[in-house]
């Protein structure tokens, strides 16, 4: 197990598309591994394998609820609309308003390759969506409503 460095935004590797996980070799576990211990080490919410520089369709999520580990997701049902504060890893110290859907159902593979269905509403259907787009090069910050601004004490990051 090892902190892996945490990419910030302006590394070219934030903005690509990742591959889907074909198999779960040891260093695809050892990945998943480090990635929970880097994101709990950050006190995020999530984390997404291109933000340790691996451009691969993994993500890692715990809102304080477990980990939960997602292999080639994809949001299958989203409903509702939610507007708060949002944060990111790569960009540290900063926030800003997103709207995104309140509820969001994804499908994804477990560490066994499964398929797996899990649903999250508010906080969980949020970081659902912000990791996901992670996968596709896809960064929060096109997405705020008027101003990034620096965070505040409390404020969350994800
Ligand atoms: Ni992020």
């Amino acid at each position: 197990m090892a902190l892996r460095t945490i990419r910030t935004e302006g590394d070219p590797v934030l903005s690509k598309k990742c591959r889907p996980v074909e198999e779960i070799t040891p260093r695809i576990r050892e990945l998943i591994t480090d990635m929970l211990e880097t994101m709990y080490d950050a006190c995020g919410v999530g984390l997404a394998a291109p933000q340790v520089g691996i451009l691969k369709r993994i993500v890692v999520i715990d809102v304080g609820e477990g980990p939960i580990i997602l292999i080639n997701p994809e949001i299958v049902e989203s409903s509702g609309e939610q507007t708060g504060e949002e944060g990111c890893l790569s960009v540290p110290g900063m926030s800003g308003q997103v709207t995104r859907p309140n509820y969001v159902k994804v499908k994804a593979l477990d560490m066994d390759m499964k398929e797996a269905e899990y649903e999250g509403e508010e906080l969980l259907a949020r970081a659902f969506c912000h990791e996901i787009d992670h996968l596709d090069g896809k960064m929060y910050t096109r997405l705020v409503e008027g101003e990034l601004h620096h965070v505040t004490y409390d404020d969350e990051e994800e």
